[in-house]
């Protein structure tokens, strides 16, 4: 039925085909059109149960068979819909240079965070060809940014931030409450992010809370992250799955408290001297993220250590709050705001123990 309608407004357009620009099917998700192609030759993208290895949707090779004009039409249709750029697809903005720039200036006190993230979206934003979705794990006491530096790569990579279509937010707690619910959560979860890969070409999956996820619901999804070409039928090498939670979180700060103690710089502090303690913390660490299959294969691209933050950091949080609204300040003010945060441990009183987290609602104390 599909088919019914698509066509006649397909050759509608055709009269307008003329100064249609139209490279190749590639510049639009293959995905995309792949999903448009089963739904008009419905049936002919079954997947084919003697060769397991043959991709169940078409690839982009069909194409080359088509007459060009068909596939213009066909991409005029989709770009009449609002949904191509010369990017390719608009819903996609992989802005690089955008997202180094704001974790520079809107992060504070995460030298680690702003080196491994940029490297690493970038590194699989550049390779399209790469042979796994990207997954990171981000570690860390609450209120330090990890949800933030979340929110900065889906607004950096994509039109509508984290509203896109092509972002799906999973807050563990909220979104898979029941532990005796979990083989409906695996089934929901599944077609999730299965639907989701199918309408675009490059995903984001932020999950929560991480270390609240039933260690079942990870192994569930676990192919996915994998060096699969494709998981029935379905590629998900263009998917990037980020995990946050607190596991490690006494290990980083911890590091953090020995380099002040021994007077070095906290941006001193390296990849080495965390990486391999926070892997042997979360393998050792109960609950289901760290249990699952997914630490120990090895799945996981990066884990990225979010520091303690200190008094100034948390100073640089709050004039980020008022500038935010538009107000003016002063050193006084910040100091004020910054002093009213809780700081640990109990002798060095370093870290603010709700990092920066509320910071642009407690302002609204410290307004004139
Ligand atoms: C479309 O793809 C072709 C070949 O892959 C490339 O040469 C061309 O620059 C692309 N066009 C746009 C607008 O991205
Ligand atoms: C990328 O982000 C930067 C900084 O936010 C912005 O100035 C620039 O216009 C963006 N570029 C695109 C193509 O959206």
């Amino acid at each position: 039925m599909f088919v019914r309608w698509l066509l006649p407004a397909l050759l509608a357009l055709s009269a307008e085909a003329d100064f249609f620009q139209f490279e190749s099917i590639s510049n639009v998700s293959t995905y995309y059109f792949n999903y448009i192609y089963c739904n008009i030759w419905e049936g002919d993208c079954q997947p084919n149960q003697d060769d397991a290895t043959q991709q169940a949707v078409p690839t982009r090779n069909l194409w080359a068979g088509f007459p060009q004009d068909y596939t213009s039409l066909l991409h005029q249709w989709y770009c009449s819909l609002g949904q191509c750029c010369e990017s390719g697809d608009c819903r996609i903005t992989n802005n690089i240079s955008g997202l180094a720039r704001d974790l520079q200036t809107k992060l504070h006190g995460q030298h680690l965070v702003q080196s491994v993230v940029l490297k690493a979206i970038q590194g699989f934003i550049n390779n399209p060809e790469s042979n796994k979705p990207l997954t990171l794990s981000f570690h860390g006491w609450s209120g330090t940014g990890k949800n933030f530096v979340a929110r900065v790569i889906a607004d950096n990579l994509y039109r509508d931030g984290v509203k896109s279509e092509c972002v799906r937010l999973f807050i563990a707690p909220f979104h898979f409450p029941h532990a005796r619910l979990v083989d409906t959560y695996k089934g929901q979860l599944r077609e999730a992010i299965r639907d989701m890969v199918l309408r675009c070409p490059q995903t984001l999956f932020i999950f929560d809370e991480a270390e609240k996820l039933h260690p079942g619901l990870i192994d569930a999804i676990k192919p996915y992250m994998d060096h699969y070409d494709n998981v029935d039928g379905v590629s998900y090498r263009r998917a990037i799955f980020l995990f946050l939670s607190n596991i490690g979180g006494a290990t980083i700060n911890e590091v953090a408290l020995d380099y002040w103690h021994s007077g070095q710089n906290r941006e001193d502090i390296g990849m080495e001297d965390l990486e391999h303690r926070l892997r042997a913390e979360t393998m050792e660490s109960h609950g289901g993220f760290a249990q699952s299959e997914l630490m120990s294969g090895h799945l996981i691209d990066f884990f990225v250590p979010f520091l303690p933050l200190e008094y100034r950091h948390v100073k640089l949080c709050a004039r980020d709050a008022y500038a935010a609204r538009g107000l003016e300040t002063d050193e006084a003010t910040l100091d004020e705001v910054a002093k009213a945060m809780l700081y640990v441990p109990k002798e060095e009183r370093l870290f603010s123990a709700q990092g920066c987290k509320s910071i642009p609602q407690r302002i609204n104390f410290f307004l004139p």
